[in-house]
C-alpha cells in the first residue's frame, strides 16, 4: 500500500484530501442545488480525517468558501486550506485571467474574509500562457502577502517546468497543482521535477472533471476490469494508481456527494498488484 500521509511544505497531511470546486452550483457558479447536502459533504470529509482542502475565491465566486466556512465553524486547527489566485469569473461564468497585484491581493483577502481565517496554508499562483513579467509580478505579490503573514506557503498551478524553475529562483515552492491523471499524462516532466525537488504534486481533474475537460478513467474497460478484480470502483482504481505512481502526489478529488467522498477516501486503502500497475501504466495518456 502507498503511504497514507504526504508532505505539504512542512505539514504532514492525508494523501487524499478534498477539492471544493464541486460544491457551488452548476458551472461552479452560484449556490448549490442542495445547500445542506454540500455542507454535509464537507463535514463528513472532516469527520473522516480529511486535513487538506483545495478551494478558490472564484468558485462560486465565494460560494465554495462560504460553504466551507459554514461547515467547518470553528475551523479545525490541523486543517490545511489551500487556495488559488490568477483567475476571476464574469457574470456569464467565463474564466478570465486575474494576475495583477491588486487582483492577487484582493483574491487572497477575499479568501481570508469569507473563510473566516487569518492565514491560508498555501496559495497557488495559477497561470495560463502568462507572460514572464506578469508571472514575476504576481509571484512578488504572493511573497509580499506571505511576508505579511496572510499565507504560509506558495504553490503554482497550470505550470511548465520553466515556470517552476523561474519561481524557485525567488521563493521556495510547496506544491504544484497541474492537470494530470491515469489517462491524462501530459506534464510528466513537471511531476518528475517536483519529485526531485521535494515539492508536493497535486493533480487536478484526477477523475476526468465535471465538464468532460479530461478523459474519465472510470470509463476505461481495463480500469473497470481491475476494479472488479479488487472489489473496488473504477474511480478508486484511478485514484489508487495516482497514489502509487509517486509518493509526493497529494489528491484533491472534487465531489458534491457523500457517497463519492467516502469512495474517494477509500482509494487510500487499495493496493494495486504489479500486474495491475503494469496494465495501468501502459494506458494511453
Ligand atoms: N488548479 C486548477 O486550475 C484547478 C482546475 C480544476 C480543478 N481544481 C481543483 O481540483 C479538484 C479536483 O478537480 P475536479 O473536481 O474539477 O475534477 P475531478 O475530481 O476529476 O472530478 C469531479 C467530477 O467527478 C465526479 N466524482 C467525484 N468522485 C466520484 C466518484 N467516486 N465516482 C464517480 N464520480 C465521481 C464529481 O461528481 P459528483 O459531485 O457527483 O461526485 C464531478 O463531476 C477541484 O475540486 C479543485 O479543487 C484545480
Amino acid at each position: 500500500m502507498s503511504p497514507s500521509t504526504g508532505l505539504l511544505g512542512p505539514y504532514s497531511v492525508r494523501r487524499v484530501g478534498f477539492g471544493a470546486m464541486q460544491l457551488p452550483g452548476p458551472g461552479v457558479m452560484g449556490p448549490p442545488r442542495d445547500h445542506d447536502g454540500a455542507v454535509a459533504v464537507v463535514r463528513r470529509a472532516h469527520e473522516l480525517g480529511v486535513d487538506h482542502i483545495d478551494t478558490a475565491s472564484y468558485y462560486g465566486p465565494d460560494v465554495a468558501n462560504q460553504l466551507l466556512a459554514e461547515a467547518l465553524d470553528p475551523w479545525p486547527e490541523a486543517m490545511r486550506v489551500v487556495s488559488k489566485v490568477g483567475a476571476r469569473r464574469d457574470e456569464t461564468g467565463a474564466w478570465l485571467p486575474a494576475l495583477s497585484p491588486a487582483e492577487v491581493r484582493a483574491a487572497v483577502e477575499a479568501d481570508l474574509r469569507v473563510l473566516g481565517i487569518d492565514r491560508l496554508t498555501a496559495v497557488n499562483l495559477r497561470v495560463l500562457d502568462t507572460p514572464d513579467d506578469v508571472f514575476d509580478t504576481a509571484l512578488r505579490t504572493l511573497t509580499t502577502l506571505r511576508d505579511e503573514g496572510k499565507i504560509e506557503l506558495i504553490g503554482l498551478s497550470n505550470v511548465r517546468v520553466q515556470h517552476l524553475e523561474r519561481a524557485l529562483e525567488h521563493t521556495p515552492v510547496a506544491c504544484v497543482q497541474n492537470q494530470y491523471g491515469l489517462l491524462d499524462r501530459g506534464g510528466e516532466d513537471v511531476l518528475e521535477t517536483t519529485r526531485e525537488r521535494g515539492i508536493a504534486f497535486v493533480p487536478f481533474f484526477p477523475l476526468g472533471s465535471a465538464f468532460g475537460a479530461a478523459p474519465r478513467p472510470a470509463e476505461h474497460p481495463d480500469v473497470q476490469r481491475i476494479a472488479g478484480e479488487l472489489r473496488a470502483t473504477p474511480s478508486q482504481i484511478a485514484l489508487a494508481w495516482l497514489l502509487q505512481h509517486a509518493d509526493h502526489v497529494l489528491l484533491i478529488p472534487g465531489t458534491s456527494s457523500r457517497a463519492h467522498l467516502e469512495e474517494n477516501l477509500g482509494a487510500a486503502d487499495i493496493t494495486l498488484m504489479p500486474e495491475h500497475v503494469e496494465v495501468l501504466d501502459g494506458l494511453a495518456g
